[in-house]
């Protein structure tokens, strides 16, 4: 089990935030978080991510039980890319360092790097198809290219779950596909780390993540095989608009009709 939420309420002042909120991502599921502006989504993730806690109900994360455990260490197998990153990283770092770093979940590096850290970093810029900017400076690099590096910075500390925040936000048609296929062929990876894909472009939900939750104002309105959850009339609901779901080359597409 990647994950397992019992039963989550999240209360703020006397406002219910996240209501009920039930939810089990098993290993080798990927999935794709979606709802409306304030629906919950990233409250719902820094309660996974260990760094809010719930009002009530139980959260299991790689088979451990939050309260009961070094959350600390758990937190490192849990790699999180969000454009909040960004600025964060120094612009001025090459490329691998910055990989690297990610092993430590630091921002620069402090610690003694092993000739086998710098072999895995190469090789995740190799499967990301990044090899060849390992010594450019980040903040020469584009969007599209800038955000691989924080996925293979997440994917150096071997993470059982991977949660990627609107990584297509700010990408170009071309760059957007390019990443997309790059997360495509990470959710095939059997070794790779189970995906959690928050969008509001639900064209950005590839085949290999299989499964959606609909999130509407802190309450799951819907949960299950992404065929069976990305219908027009859930979504309609979802989005409080009407608006019909085509597929085409095995992605859902939009359209709104009013
Ligand atoms: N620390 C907090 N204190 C009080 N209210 C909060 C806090 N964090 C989030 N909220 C509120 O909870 C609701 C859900 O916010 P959240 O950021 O989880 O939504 P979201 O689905 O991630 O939205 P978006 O798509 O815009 O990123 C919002 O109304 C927000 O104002
Ligand atoms: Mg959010």
């Amino acid at each position: 089990m990647i994950v397992e939420l019992k039963d989550i309420i999240w209360k703020r002042d006397s406002r219910t935030i996240l209501n009920h909120i039930n939810w089990t991502i098993q290993k080798g599921e990927n999935w794709a978080l979606v709802g409306l502006n304030g629906s919950g989504k990233t409250s719902l993730l820094k309660i996974i991510a260990g760094t809010m806690w719930p009002s009530k109900g139980e959260v299991w994360v790689l088979n451990q039980r939050f309260g009961n455990t070094d959350l600390r260490k758990l937190r490192r197998s849990i790699g999180w890319v969000s454009n909040a990153l960004h600025e964060q990283i120094h612009g001025e770092e090459p490329v691998l360092d910055i990989v690297i770093s990610g092993k430590f979940a630091s921002f620069g590096i402090y610690e003694k790097v092993e000739k086998e850290d710098v072999e895995y970093a190469t090789t995740i810029l190799k499967q990301l198809k990044i090899d060849h900017f390992k010594d450019c400076p980040f903040f020469q690099l584009s969007q599209g290219e800038k955000q691989k590096v924080l996925i293979a910075r997440a994917l150096m500390a071997k993470p059982g779950l991977l949660i990627l925040d609107e990584p297509c936000n700010g990408l170009d048609v071309l760059a957007r596909e390019n990443l997309l296929q790059t997360i495509q062929h990470m959710g095939e990876n059997p070794e790779g780390p189970s995906i959690v894909y928050v969008t509001h472009h639900i064209e950005e939900i590839v085949p290999t993540i299989s499964k959606v939750i609909l999130l509407k104002k802190g309450q799951v309105l819907a949960q299950g095989n992404r065929d069976d959850i990305l219908t027009s009339q859930q979504l309609s609901e979802c989005f409080s608009t009407r608006v019909d779901v085509h597929w085409n080359k095995e992605r859902p597409w939009i359209t709104v009709l009013e």
